[in-house]
């Protein structure tokens, strides 16, 4: 079996590195950012209140009141690896959609071939009928595209939004996030939307056999690789996670399923943690302006914290308020224009950015500068200034991982197995420098000590895994 577990290199990340380079910065952006370091006992806090959450949404008498729904995705089977035939994939949950065909192989291999088709920003918060009708045209079209219009092949659907699944091809919408608000969805089956809107075209024949979520798929197309799997985490847009729970914990699953396994994959949905004030002890001023001017207020707290939604914006608040308390661009004459250039608007600063600058080589940071010549017009901005902005990103990007590795080490803790491999995925996690590095900075504390756990960046979730999902259930039947 092909072993893809990712052996990045380690980074100095410890409290010792992170010294090391402060000692060079001046006290005030130390002191502007303290209050994004977690300290010890605010990490071991956190953790116990994430355990005592996830505990409550997979309990049918506390499950209403729990922030993180723990859904149970009636996918029970994980993959063995010789699963075969072609499939289609839809994938809807961050700023693209796309299709896929995907071709399993056995042999653990697998082939996609993808078509990504933007969401134009009208569509995710127009009426719900118009962005079905977008996905069943792009379907079409690639269907059409690809010569297998009679073709009858079975269709994954990866959604990545909450929903509450009632069966494999079931799920209704609970509420959009990451910025989608299309009126008429919530409290549907996306299944019979999805289903109508193809009707409605008359010129495909496509069956829905399975909706996931984003994590299953990651957790599947990981499993098929590496048998170990059992957690499965998008840090991207939004942020969350799918394991493995043993049947016995799960209440909610209907009566009628038959429980073919003692598991079944749990869509955590820990975006929402901290809707119960759980994660006030930690949010900064920066954390609750973001969330005043987001379109979901007081929802999805966790994911504010984490995901690539919002990184950007926070850097964003923190380098106005640094700018304009003189921590930044001290000694020039045009701060105000460049506090102005901030608050253009909410996006200026792209989370991307937090990636670049974090990568940087010292002292030259040339795609720090030349991202400070993008925002700010200024052309040669001092090392100082540019040290300054990495760490700010730093702190943003350090505490975002170690929240991340909280609840994954939390949901590490309620796995019996002694080796757990973690699938990870999501912009924000592939293409970080030291996202891994510091998440396992702070798993080493959390996980059990009997525990060996390791990470494998997924390849494709949404499409493989869809594409399992649809293999495994098929098998069942
Ligand atoms: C949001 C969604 C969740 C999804 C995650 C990552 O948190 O609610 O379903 O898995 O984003 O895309």
């Amino acid at each position: 079996m092909r072993l893809v577990v990712t052996l990045r290199s380690r980074q100095a990340v410890g409290p010792r590195a992170q010294i090391s380079r402060i000692k060079m910065l001046d006290v005030e952006v130390r002191e502007l950012m303290q209050a994004f370091v977690l300290s010890d006992y605010q990490v071991q806090e956190v953790y116990s209140r994430f355990c005592a959450e996830i505990a409550k949404g997979l309990k049918r008498s506390t499950h209403v009141q729990a922030n993180t729904k723990c859904f149970p995705t009636y996918v029970q089977d994980l993959p063995t690896g010789d699963e075969m035939g072609k499939y289609l994939a839809l994938d809807l949950g961050g700023t693209n959609f796309r299709v896929l065909l995907v071709s399993l192989k056995g042999h653990h291999d697998a082939t996609v071939e993808s078509q990504i088709y933007a969401v134009p920003k009208d569509l995710m918060v127009g009426p719900g009928v118009e962005l079905f009708d977008h996905i069943a045209e792009c379907l079409a079209r690639f269907v059409e595209k690809h010569d297998m219009r009679n073709s009858h092949l079975p269709l994954g659907f990866t959604f990545s939004f909450p929903c509450e699944q009632i069966g494999l091809k079931e799920a209704i919408l609970v509420r959009w996030t990451k910025g989608f608000g299309c009126p008429g969805v919530e409290g549907e089956d996306v299944g019979r939307l999805l289903h109508e809107a193809i009707q409605r075209r008359g010129d495909v024949e496509i069956a829905v056999v399975a909706i996931l979520n984003d994590t299953t798929g990651t957790l599947m197309s990981c499993a098929h690789r590496n048998a170990d799997c059992r957690v499965g985490v998008i840090v991207g847009t939004g942020c969350n996670a799918c394991y493995v729970e043993d049947v016995a914990n799960v209440d909610l699953l209907h009566p009628d399923f038959k429980r073919t396994q003692r598991q079944v994959l749990v869509n955590a949905e820990w975006g929402a943690f901290g809707e119960s004030g759980q994660l006030d002890f930690l949010r900064t001023e920066y954390d609750r302006e973001v969330d005043d001017t987001s379109i979901n207020k007081s929802e999805q707290l966790f994911e504010k914290m984490t995901s690539g939604m919002y990184l950007g914006r926070l850097v964003r608040l923190v380098l106005i308020r640094a700018i304009q308390r003189k921590v930044l661009f001290k000694l020039s004459n045009r701060r105000e224009h460049f506090a102005t250039a901030m608050q253009k608007n909410e996006d200026v600063f792209e989370t991307r950015y937090i990636s670049e600058i974090e990568s940087d080589s010292f002292p030259e940071f040339p795609k720090t500068r030349s991202i400070i010549t993008e925002l700010f017009g200024l052309e040669k901005a001092s090392v100082e200034d540019c040290q300054k902005i990495r760490y700010i990103c730093e702190c943003v990007s350090k505490r975002a991982a170690t929240l991340v590795a909280i609840g994954v080490s939390g949901l590490i803790n309620r796995i019996s197995n002694r080796r757990i491999v973690v699938g990870m995925d999501g912009s924000v996690y592939r293409y970080h420098p030291k996202f891994d590095a510091y998440m396992r900075y702070t798993m080493h504390k959390l996980v059990k000590s009997d525990k060996e756990f390791d990470i494998m960046l997924s390849e494709d979730g949404s499409g493989r895994g869809a594409a399992l999902v649809a293999a495994v259930a098929s098998k069942t039947k």
